[in-house]
């Protein structure tokens, strides 16, 4: 038996090839170009939606895309297709809640979606077996002893990279300064205690081994690629760049967990603890480079965000020194009589740090309303269509919500651009005016898992940089600049500020 000739046609070779051909082109047709109808309860598909990609301003212009679809439909949702697959955007106040309250829409599984994470497997219920393992997990290395245990370490480290950047002072004297890239210096501080906090001692106290990281760590950042989101099928050079950091992340992990296992040697962390209750490797290095990804780039962030709005609001920053001042009035356990202010405020114990830096909160509060700049998303997994309003999101959908809509909205933060700690004070409570008005640290099904550390981290680092230093923020010449550089509503997520800003500090106190 063989193939069947076709007499007086096509040679049985040439058939055979034809056949492929068709066979390429019909897959790369409908891997491309058929999308699933529109379900007829699904709200209004948006305009700028084109064949292949998709909708293109959604990657280009996120916040644009978004506040344009949501005016041009009558109850503000709207459908659009990234690639081939659905995605309804929700804007209107009651879908909000649905959004974060409805526990069918997947975390998970929206963001593996729609975004360029990383990707551990391919298979949904590996993904999901992770997606547990890793919210668990993260519970535990962020528990209340572990967090005690690891402050004289977390502190130790923004004074030893403080020192560093007083040691970059000219003749390291209180009269001269020096000009920082808070983006890279603070940025590295945040990393530091995140690695730190979750992941291994090993690399927080060996700085060249942090300093790979951060130099992979930011290969992965950069290189996050719409077509990645859309056809993750297609290689490409970067996300061959991209696979290849990821693995040089997990590399750096995995020796010092399987040394640790070989050897026996023990550390007081947070891989110690999965160690210790039995977890396989795999799946903490996956813990720790997840992790650092998850948290990293907000803390960086906001915590270098936070410095320069303080430096432009000399009342903000009189107020935070006030409170620095008092908690260390109030709390300092240190009993030695020549203790310095910094040793002094190395020894506030945490509940303190927890609860008595309510000037910081508000600062870091809206430092993330102004920050948290791009879309949140997730899919849903009921396996039916869920009832929004009088609309409905399609089972299997995707659901994107972008954080300005409400942390841009005139009507709840009146002047919505300004950095302005007040909103938040009693009388004006501008983020209690609506159900879900303050998105800033997730709400509903999925509030931020980090928040008590990540919050800490910001605490220790503003209130030791600004008692240590006296500093402004200025362009990279060092001339100081008064108005804020504003920041980019497009962007996919937390960012630098372009053009750079820089500070330019002097020392104030010993460290
Ligand atoms: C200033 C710093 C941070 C900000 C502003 C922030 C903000 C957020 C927000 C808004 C969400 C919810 C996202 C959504 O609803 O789609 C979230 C979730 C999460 N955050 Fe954070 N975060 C920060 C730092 C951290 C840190 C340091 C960690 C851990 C090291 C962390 C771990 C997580 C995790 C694991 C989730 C997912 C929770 C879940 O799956 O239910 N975050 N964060």
């Amino acid at each position: 038996m063989g193939w069947p000739n076709i007499e007086g046609a096509i040679p049985r070779p040439y058939l055979v090839l034809h056949i492929i051909f068709i066979f390429i082109c019909f897959t790369t047709y409908n891997k491309l170009f058929s999308r699933p109808s529109l379900h007829p309860k699904a709200p209004p598909l948006t305009h700028g939606v084109y064949p292949i990609v998709g909708a293109l301003k959604f990657f280009t212009h996120r916040w644009d895309f978004f506040r344009e679809a949501a005016r041009a439909s009558p109850t503000g949702n709207f459908s659009f297709f990234v690639g081939r697959k659905p995605v309804i955007g929700l804007t209107a106040e009651a879908s909000r809640q649905v959004f974060f309250d409805n526990r069918h829409f997947g975390f998970a599984e929206g963001y593996d979606g729609l975004a360029e994470g990383i990707r551990l497997t391919q298979k949904a219920a590996d993904k999901m077996d992770f997606s547990k393992f890793f919210n668990s997990r993260m519970v535990r290395v962020l528990r209340t002893d572990a967090m005690q245990r690891n402050l004289p370490k977390l502190i130790g480290d923004v004074r030893a990279r403080l020192g560093d950047l007083a040691v970059a002072i000219p003749n390291k004297g209180f009269e001269t300064e020096a000009v920082v890239d808070p983006f890279d210096d603070i940025f590295k501080i945040a990393f530091q205690l995140t690695i730190r906090s979750v992941g291994c001692g090993d690399i927080a106290d060996d700085l060249e081994l942090m300093g790979k990281m951060i130099h992979w760590y930011h290969l992965v950042d950069s290189l996050t690629s719409p077509t990645a989101v859309i056809y993750p099928w297609i290689p490409t050079w970067g996300m061959f760049k991209r696979t290849v950091a990821v693995m040089r992340l997990f590399e750096i992990v995995k020796k010092i967990g399987d040394e640790r296992l070989r050897t026996g040697k023990r550390g007081e962390d947070a891989m110690q603890i999965m160690i210790d209750q039995g977890d396989d490797m795999g799946h903490i290095v996956g813990f720790v480079v997840s992790g650092l990804l998850a948290g990293t780039i907000n803390s960086g962030v906001n915590a270098s965000w936070i410095l320069i709005f303080l430096s432009l609001n000399p009342y903000w920053m009189t107020k935070v020194r006030d409170e620095v001042q008092a908690a260390i009035r109030t709390h300092a356990t240190t009993t030695d009589p020549n203790a310095t202010i910094v040793e002094k405020l190395a020894s506030v114990p945490l509940e303190a740090w927890e609860s008595d830096f309510p000037t910081i909160e508000v600062c870091l509060r809206e430092c993330i309303r102004l920050t948290a700049t791009g879309a949140t998303f997730r899919r849903n997994t009921s396996g039916q269509d869920i009832q929004v309003g009088s609309e409905v999101v399609p089972k299997d959908a995707y659901v994107a919500y972008s954080f300005n809509d409400i942390h841009q909205n005139p009507s709840v933060y009146p002047n919505p651009t300004k950095w302005d700690p007040d909103r938040y004070s009693e009388g004006r409570a501008e983020d209690k005016k609506r159900q879900y008005a303050y998105l800033g640290w997730g709400v509903g099904k999925h509030p931020c898992l980090g928040i008590r550390f990540a919050k800490l981290e910001q605490y220790l680092i503003v209130a030791l940089f600004t008692t240590v230093f006296d500093y402004v923020a200025c362009d990279s010449k060092g001339n100081p600049i008064t108005t804020p550089t504003p920041i980019d509503l497009n962007a996919f997520s937390a960012r630098r500020p372009e053009p750079r800003v820089y500070l330019k500090y002097k020392l104030k106190e010993k460290i």
